[in-house]
């Protein structure tokens, strides 16, 4: 068994997951003694752009490339691929302050997308080993779950807004990984965002079984930072949002 803690972020889409993903790895990367690799699963791309980190390379354009090759005869056997492979991802890790990142990038079509989980599904196996933590900033819905994306991981942190949309697609994702058995998380959780005041709260907690991590208020400083394109690693520790992000991580036990 690997010694590794896996974190991955789920929910609707702009519920807020890049965000709160962006602001996990700015606590995270603090652990100068801890490698941390964060994973963009999303093809709408974001943790790249609010992490300040340019992608050359994505998993997708590897798939790709490796199709290419296996055309043109450059690779042929199981072995040959699978080395092929560790060198195109070494390769596809951007290094920045305190962290590596590896984007999947954004298939042409939706099949393609298919084969692209199924490669972050072997990836995720492979390279997470090399990392003391990994943080997977998920696709928006729950494919990912359903496919089985997301088997190795350990916490697994649905966020969404107030909005009964939101919170629906949580309580969907939650059900997908009961359903898929052989997904098994060590912990499972709720993280509100853009939340107005303690009453929709109370109020939100009625309709989900989920637990509630923590909620996030409506943030000016991340309204601002993502106004500017600025990367969210910039924003003061003294920022709300950071401190409800810091307990979220602490319980988790990656911040020790
Ligand atoms: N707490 C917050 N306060 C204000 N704006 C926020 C907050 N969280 C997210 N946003 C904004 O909401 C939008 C969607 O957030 P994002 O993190 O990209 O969502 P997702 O990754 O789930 O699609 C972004 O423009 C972001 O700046
Ligand atoms: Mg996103």
């Amino acid at each position: 068994m690997a010694d590794n803690t896996i974190l991955a972020l789920c929910g609707k889409g702009g519920v807020g997951k890049t965000s709160v993903s962006a602001l996990m790895v700015k606590l995270l990367a603090r652990k100068n003694s801890k490698k941390i690799l964060a994973i963009d699963a999303d093809p709408a791309v974001g943790l790249a752009t609010a992490l300040g980190v340019q992608v050359k390379k994505t998993v997708d354009d590897i798939r790709k490339d490796l199709i290419e090759k296996i055309k043109a005869g450059q690779s042929k056997g199981n072995k040959d691929t699978g080395k092929l492979l560790d060198y195109e991802l070494f390769d596809a890790l951007e290094e920045s302050d305190g962290f590596a990142l590896l984007a999947i990038g954004r298939p042409e079509d939706e099949g393609c997308y298919c084969r692209v989980n199924s490669l972050l599904k072997d990836i995720i196996g492979d390279l997470a080993e090399k990392f003391d933590i990994v943080l997977i900033d998920g696709e928006a819905g729950i494919e990912q779950i359903n496919r089985r994306v997301m088997k190795t991981v350990d916490h697994l942190i649905m966020v969404s807004d107030t909005s009964v949309k939101g919170i629906s697609v949580a309580n969907t994702i939650v059900h997908v990984a009961d359903e898929n058995k052989a997904v098994e998380f060590k912990s499972m959780g709720l993280v509100l965002n853009r939340v107005r005041d303690a009453c929709e709260v109370e109020d939100i907690r009625k309709r989900t079984t989920l637990e509630i991590y923590g909620s996030i208020l409506e943030d000016s400083d991340i309204r601002d930072f993502d106004f500017r394109g600025k990367s969210l690693t910039g924003i003061p520790d003294t920022s709300p949002a950071v401190s409800v992000v810091e307990k979220i991580l602490t319980r988790m036990n990656v911040l020790t």
